[in-house]
């Protein structure tokens, strides 16, 4: 979809997104009277008419935001996807938005968010059907302004949703043809396209010589080989602050020897979210040019048992040195994570964040609307959480207290993966990870609930988010401005 500014409608369907105390738009009603009961700017309510050549748009359509005192900058998204489904339905491929005023949002900011939620609400993974006829595009979208700051708005809007599209893509493509191979592969197409991106790629033979055995742990039950993918934005610009990302790429998780039950198995072609979020990112802030440097790492392998599978009980020594007693070949996330955490936070990188669909627990504590937010700092929490609010990805954070450290003590390791007591399964996750960062300041996002779309929502269809691209990009964005 092409989004763009504009100073009139050329055709197709115009659309309002009208507060309960705003008039109805005089040239709307020039086509009749509009009572009440029929659109009173109920959020998420809608009235449609056919103009019957009264007016150069084909057909109009109001989309309610709700009162001012309720009002949240997502219902701006929310309306741009109700107005580009209605599009679809009356297989209309133009759409133009007046742009709304809305109190103590810059005309810039609601051009992004429209720009958001129309280019997301496009978007449907049909890549692997073969007849494409229940898929209808909107083809382009017109905001109506003569605001000039809405440009920068939609600029931004687009490198967002557009990489967010691009990791639904990629997450969505189940693990037979989305290998830790494949991925890696994609990468190198993503530092083609884009000159300030390079990449290297860690194989099993490099990783074995550099020590990352909690990685390779994981990969040996599998057939297909893992990568570890390091990706750098402006390489080389000393000038300029480094910051780290991390992503879990589990490909597909079986859960290795202690093997998950098959009911729903098949959801764990997300559990490379993470790193395909992460992926989505880089795209953004290249295209953004922001004036950093961010060095990305994708932790990739499948997580499978057979004969040379880890198994209960192995003892692995992880990049930089301690050892970690497996106890539960399922908690395999953190042992990936490990290494890459290590090898990222080596470099010295101002602050890392990490990425990964790492606790079924965090989706008991925070359900599918949050994610769960663990850091070592104040400010970096503080940073996310505005973000957060901002993107409407929205975290919540949780305590680091040295007595879950406590609980991860090994008998026989340095460090072993599971408590073993089922309790507070997502902070223990997560002072695990706290052990591979040296003294980096670091943030870790946990995302299980969020990876995945599985009721209606108003802009994004079922199946892979991206949820974190957005969230990320947007808050490194605010770290460059200072
Ligand atoms: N990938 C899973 C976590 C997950 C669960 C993500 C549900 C998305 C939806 C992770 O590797 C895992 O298996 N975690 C275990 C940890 C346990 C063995 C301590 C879990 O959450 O059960
Ligand atoms: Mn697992
Ligand atoms: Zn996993």
């Amino acid at each position: 979809m092409k989004v763009k500014t504009d100073k009139k409608s050329d055709g197709g369907v115009l659309a309002y997104f009208l507060l309960k105390e705003d008039k109805i738009p005089a040239d709307v009603l020039k086509l009749g009277k509009i009572s009440k009961d029929e659109f009173e700017g109920k959020l998420g309510k809608t009235y449609s008419t056919a103009t019957l050549g009264k007016m150069k748009a084909k057909r109009i359509l109001l989309v309610g935001l709700g009162s001012k005192k309720d009002f949240e900058p997502d219902f701006v998204r929310r309306a741009a996807g109700t107005a580009v489904r209605y599009c679809k339905s009356m297989k209309c491929p133009k759409l133009s938005i007046a742009l709304p005023k809305i109190p103590k949002v810059s005309a810039k900011s609601t051009a992004q968010f429209i720009t958001e939620g129309a280019i997301l609400s496009n978007y449907k993974f049909m890549e692997l059907k073969t007849k494409k006829e229940d898929y209808f595009d909107v083809s382009q979208a017109s905001i109506l302004t003569s605001d000039k700051s809405a440009e920068d708005g939609v600029k931004t809007g687009m490198v967002l949703a557009e990489a967010q599209n691009y990791t639904r893509e990629i997450d969505e493509y189940p693990a037979n043809l989305m290998t830790p191979r494949k991925v890696a592969e994609i990468a190198k197409q993503l530092s083609k396209k884009n000159k300030k991106i390079s990449v290297t790629v860690f194989d099993e033979k490099a990783m074995k010589k550099k020590g990352m055995n909690a990685l390779l742990g994981v990969a040996s039950g599998s057939a297909e080989p893992p990568k570890l993918v390091i990706l750098e934005y402006n390489k080389g610009k000393k000038n300029l602050p480094l910051y780290g990302l991390v992503g879990k790429g589990i490909t597909f998780d079986s859960g290795g020897i202690s093997l998950k039950p098959s009911k729903n198995m098949h959801e764990m072609k997300y559990d490379k979210t993470g790193a395909i979020v992460v992926l989505g990112t880089m795209k953004a802030v290249a295209e953004l040019n922001l004036p950093i440097r961010v060095m990305a790492a994708l932790a990739l392998t499948e997580n499978m048992p057979d004969g040379k599978a880890q198994k209960p009980g192995d003892v692995v020594k992880a990049y930089g040195g301690k050892t970690i007693e497996v106890l539960n070949t399922d908690a395999e996330g953190r042992l990936v994570l490990a290494d890459a955490l290590a090898y990222v936070a080596e470099k010295n990188p101002k602050a890392i964040i990490d990425v990964a669909t790492l606790t079924g627990a965090i989706v008991v504590a925070l359900g599918k609307h949050a994610i769960g937010l663990f850091s070592t700092d104040a400010k970096l929490a503080k940073l996310l959480e505005e973000s957060g609010k901002r993107t409407h990805e929205r975290v919540w954070r949780f305590p680091l207290w040295k007595e879950y450290a406590e609980m991860m003590k090994s008998e026989i390791a340095d460090i072993k993966n599971i408590s073993g007591t089922g309790e507070a399964g997502s902070i223990t996750a997560a002072v695990f990870l706290k052990e591979f960062i040296g003294d980096a300041k670091w943030a870790h996002l946990d995302i299980a609930g969020v990876m995945d779309i599985k009721n209606n929502h108003p802009y994004l269809e079922k199946g892979a988010s991206g949820t974190g691209v957005r969230l990320l990009t947007e808050a490194l964005q605010f770290i460059s401005k200072k």
